[in-house]
């Protein structure tokens, strides 16, 4: 189940993200930083609040956002759920009207499984300005910048069998 992150659920998201931060995987995140942007969380969990994964959609201005603090709880990777909170994600920034999301990473493999493409961070000096600059690892960053544009091309609705699915 995805929902919107409540408060209780900071010291979870709080550790996950600072899990991989210690592995050089993601950027750290202060306690006060996450209950002042809890708003911008979505969690994975059950309906005894337990947390098993988190992301954010943090808006930039009314066409831009970035995803950021997407991570799942350590043993709980590969069975799908960083590709549900991604797509819940863009539907909330579609939901809104932005025309693009963005994300740097660590993992663009990912982020490339999810529709994004690899893009010059360039493109976000916002983003520069704002947390690159002032970051430890400014110099000699392994992060590499995705992006997805909004709204996405609508699916195919199926509207017949599959010869496959006639014959089985
Ligand atoms: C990156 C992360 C969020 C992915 O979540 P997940 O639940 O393991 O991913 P999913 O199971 O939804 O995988 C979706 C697809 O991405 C692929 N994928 C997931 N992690 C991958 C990785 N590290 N490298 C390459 N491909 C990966 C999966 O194989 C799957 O592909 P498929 O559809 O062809 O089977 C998770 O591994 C994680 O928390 N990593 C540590 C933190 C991190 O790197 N966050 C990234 C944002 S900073």
């Amino acid at each position: 189940m995805i929902r919107k992150a409540e408060l209780r659920d900071v010291p979870v998201i709080f550790e996950m993200i600072n899990h991989y931060a210690a592995e050089k995987i993601m950027l750290p995140r202060p306690l006060t930083d996450l209950y002042e942007s809890v708003r911008e969380f979505l969690v994975a969990g059950d309906e005894e609040a337990q947390v098993a994964g988190c992301g954010a959609l943090k808006f930039y201005n009314a066409e831009l956002a970035e995803i950021r603090s997407l991570c799942v709880a350590p043993g709980t990777q590969h069975r799908g759920m960083g590709r549900a909170l991604t797509e819940r994600l863009l539907l909330e920034a579609e939901s809104y009207g932005l025309k693009t999301v963005f994300a740097l990473t660590t993992t663009p493999e990912f982020f490339l499984k999810c529709g994004f493409r690899e893009t010059a961070r360039e493109r976000f000096p916002m983003k520069v300005w704002r947390d690159c600059l002032r970051c430890d690892r400014y110099f000699h960053c392994s992060e590499k910048t995705v992006c997805l544009d909004l709204p996405r091309p609508a699916r195919p609705a199926k509207t017949q069998l599959e010869p496959a699915e006639v014959s089985a």
